[in-house]
């Protein structure tokens, strides 16, 4: 089979590209908007991008026709945490995707908020591991409406129990969760799992 973009059915529509370059790492996103409140959701147009020094970057659609909160936070404060979500956190990182609503995230899903250490921006402690991060810059990407952040890592936080000698962090250890569709995903101890997409 070969598609054209404009022969892709309008029930593929965007579901085929979240099947097609998969799998996908999950970053679940914390920042804090200007009065302190923090913010929560999950992105998963993202990679790394360098090593030295280490960069990584988030595409961001819109919503309405102005930023989703992660990005305008991202914007008004120029720094970002993105915690690593393992198998364990699969079910509350969907739910944390319901919230257009400025709220504490950390009380909507239970999670326990702990300050990053390297910027002033909070993160997950349940967490294997988290990457704190300063903006590089912030890109439009026409022709789409999507914006990319790139981040340059200026800090990171690995729970002890998956610090390793060799690479520093085991993300087998962490069973870390990927995407692969638009509401399908894959743990790396092999575990599948379907998680109904929630967000508008
Ligand atoms: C697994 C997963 C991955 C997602 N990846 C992205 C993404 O890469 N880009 C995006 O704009 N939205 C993505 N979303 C949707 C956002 O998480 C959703 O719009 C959320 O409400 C944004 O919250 P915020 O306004 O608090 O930032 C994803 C949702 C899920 C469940």
């Amino acid at each position: 089979m070969h598609l054209t973009i404009d022969q892709i059915p309008r029930h593929v529509g965007g579901k085929i590209w979240a099947a097609l370059i998969a799998p996908r790492p999950i970053a679940l996103i914390t920042t804090r908007d200007e009065n302190g409140t923090p913010n929560i959701a999950p992105y998963n147009a993202f990679c790394g991008l360098a090593n030295h020094p280490p960069m990584l970057g988030v595409s961001f659609s819109r919503r309405g026709g102005g930023p989703k909160n992660t990005l305008a936070n991202i914007q008004a404060t120029r720094v970002f945490v993105v915690n690593l979500v393992p198998r364990f956190l699969a079910e509350i990182m969907n739910k944390s995707a319901e919230g257009a609503e400025r709220e504490d995230d950390f009380a909507r899903l239970g999670l326990t908020r702990a300050n990053a250490g390297s910027v002033d921006c909070p993160r997950v402690a349940e967490s294997p591991a988290a990457l704190e991060c300063k903006v590089a810059a912030i890109h439009p990407l026409p022709p789409s409406q999507c914006e990319l952040v790139v981040g340059e890592i200026v800090g990171v936080h690995i729970r002890d129990e998956y610090v390793v000698n060799d690479q520093g962090f085991d993300p087998m250890a962490a069973d870390l969760l990927a995407s692969v569709g638009a509401e399908d995903y894959l743990s790396l101890n092999g575990e599948t799992l379907f998680l109904p997409r929630t967000w508008g």
